[in-house]
């Protein structure tokens, strides 16, 4: 299964992904966590995406392609793979879809997780991310007391980009870069929209529902 997620900031993809690929046995390939532990490396990938990201823009498109194609080409992506945060513009998609053809692979679809502004405010503002495991936990509906993770005691951190003013320019960005998308993928016929609201179990089980019809 060849599979990306694509819906606004916080609209829940990382959260989303790390279910979906484990019930799909594929690798969850997230542009976004890759940058971070670039900059947190303090490589120079890392130097120049932190510039970029702390604004709320896009990395440019020949930087995240070339990180991509390298990731993409890795062994365990041969048989399938879950994209979150890739494409997110048109240019990248019409790259990922020529890269793909050149490899005799298609996407199998494109999951559109659909949630309000609001709701993306509120899921970002108690955001908090595991720098040991990677693991998303929201301070509010996860009932995080304390800042360490459930699941391996590592120290919980709040991304730099999660600032108000920071979460208002992402989701400008994805009105106007990002939304594109969806028409360009319902045009190649492989977009599938899904209500991301509600329990985090629901939406993964509403998400394989609509898997479901495009595997094997
Ligand atoms: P990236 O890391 O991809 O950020 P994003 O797209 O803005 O999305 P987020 O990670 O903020 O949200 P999410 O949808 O993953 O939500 P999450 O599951 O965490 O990109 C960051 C930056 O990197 C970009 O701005 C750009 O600079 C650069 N970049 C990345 N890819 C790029 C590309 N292709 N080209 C160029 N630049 C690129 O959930 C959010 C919160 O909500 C969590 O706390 C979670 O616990 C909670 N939550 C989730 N689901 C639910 C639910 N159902 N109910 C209640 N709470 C929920
Ligand atoms: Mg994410
Ligand atoms: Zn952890």
């Amino acid at each position: 299964m060849r599979l990306v997620l694509v819906g606004p900031p916080g609209a829940g993809k990382g959260t989303q992904a790390q279910y979906i690929a484990s019930n799909l046995s594929i690798p969850k390939i997230s542009t976004g966590d890759i940058f971070r532990a670039n900059v947190s490396g303090g490589t120079d990938l890392g130097k120049l995406a932190k510039t970029f990201m702390d604004r709320g823009d896009l990395v440019p498109d020949e930087v995240t392609i070339a990180m991509v194609r390298d990731r993409l080409s890795e062994d365990d992506a041969q048989d399938g793979f879950l994209l979150d945060g890739f494409p997110r513009n048109v240019p990248q998609a019409e790259i990922l879809k020529k890269m793909l053809a050149d490899w005799g692979q298609a996407l199998d679809l494109v999951l559109e997780l659909v949630v309000d502004d609001d709701e993306v405010v509120r899921r970002l503002a108690g955001r908090r991310t595991c720098s040991q495991c990677g693991r998303i936990w929201h301070v509010e509906f996860d009932d995080k007391q304390d800042d360490r993770c459930d699941a391996c005691d590592g120290a919980l951190f709040q991304r730099d980009d999660d600032k108000e003013e920071t979460v208002r320019h992402r989701l400008e960005v994805y009105g106007e870069q990002t939304a594109p998308l969806i028409s360009y993928y319902a045009d190649e016929g492989i977009l599938v929209g899904v209500d991301a609201t509600g329990p985090v179990e629901e939406v993964t089980q509403r998400a394989m529902e609509a898997i479901r019809p495009f595997m094997g």
